[in-house]
């Protein structure tokens, strides 16, 4: 686990000793028509297990890089590695089976799906991935594992059944932190989650997800660009501070 005092935005790299979940190098990102890159980093790594508080301002390529680190687009140069395996030499499929099995997605938006329940949204990880659904079986069933998350995640059974499109911001966000919780990913990317909740539902709301992710081993990284609750994580980085980008002025 980082050693790392809390607000440190200096250390881009993930502490030694500590098999790396993500590594990323010499990484150049452009969004299709714009004139210079949104991402250039020279070095950033989250090792297993560690909880990365990642600021910066809008706009200025949180959400990109996170896609990155998902593999839902790839980089015009440089390497990005998700435990081990270099996205850039995988085909598209195999990255696909990658992020379903070991990587946990908590979006800006939630994405979850309106007209199934709440329990059932956060069962769609186990059902595109077989170690996902192995995983959440080891203790009890799947079902239980999603009840029990959601109940950790203090959601009220009552709740459980009811489609997710019917659900207020702050429960849907509890039923997408509990979907990228289940089976226990290696890593959870996590954007933005908390911009939606009061001051004193987010510190709530980050405790559990951080303890929830200790429990299963699992890196976090967390977008924000609330400054408040870094304190709670193992590291800060400043996106700011890795990404050239934006020191030309090349990012928004
Ligand atoms: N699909 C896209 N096509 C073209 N440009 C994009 C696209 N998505 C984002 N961008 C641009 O990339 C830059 C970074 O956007 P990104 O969404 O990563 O920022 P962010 O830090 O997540 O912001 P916020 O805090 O508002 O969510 C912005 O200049 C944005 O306009
Ligand atoms: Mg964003």
């Amino acid at each position: 686990m980082a050693d790392a005092a809390p607000g440190r935005s200096d250390r881009n790299m993930a502490p030694a000793g500590n098999g790396a979940a993500i590594r990323i190098a010499d990484l150049a990102f452009r969004w299709p028509r714009q004139p210079a890159p949104c991402l250039e980093i020279g070095e950033f790594a989250v090792a297993a297990g560690e909880r990365v508080f990642l600021h910066g301002p809008s706009g200025s390529g949180k959400s990109t890089l996170l896609g990155l680190i998902g593999g839902v687009a790839l980089p015009e140069r440089g390497r990005i590695e998700v435990l081990g395996n270099d996205l850039g030499r995988l085909s598209g499929r195999r990255r696909d089976r990658l992020r379903a099995d070991h990587v946990g997605f908590l979006f800006q938006q939630f994405n979850l799906l309106p007209w199934l329940s709440a329990l059932d949204n956060v069962l769609l990880p186990t059902t595109f991935s077989a170690l996902r659904k192995a995983r959440a079986a080891v203790e009890r069933s799947p079902r239980e594992e999603a009840e029990r998350l959601l109940g950790r995640l203090d959601l009220a059974a009552a709740d459980w059944h009811r489609p997710a499109g019917m659900l207020s911001i702050g429960q849907q966000q509890r039923v997408a932190a509990a979907r990228a919780l289940i089976g226990r990913p290696e890593i959870i990317v996590a954007d933005e989650p908390t911009s939606a909740l009061d001051a004193e539902r987010q510190q709530l709301f980050v405790d559990l997800l951080l303890q929830e992710a200790a429990a299963g081993g699992t890196a976090l990284v967390f977008v924000s660009h609330d400054h408040r609750l870094a304190a709670h994580f193992d590291r800060t980085v400043e996106l700011a501070a890795i990404n050239r980008a934006a020191e030309t002025g090349a990012a928004a």
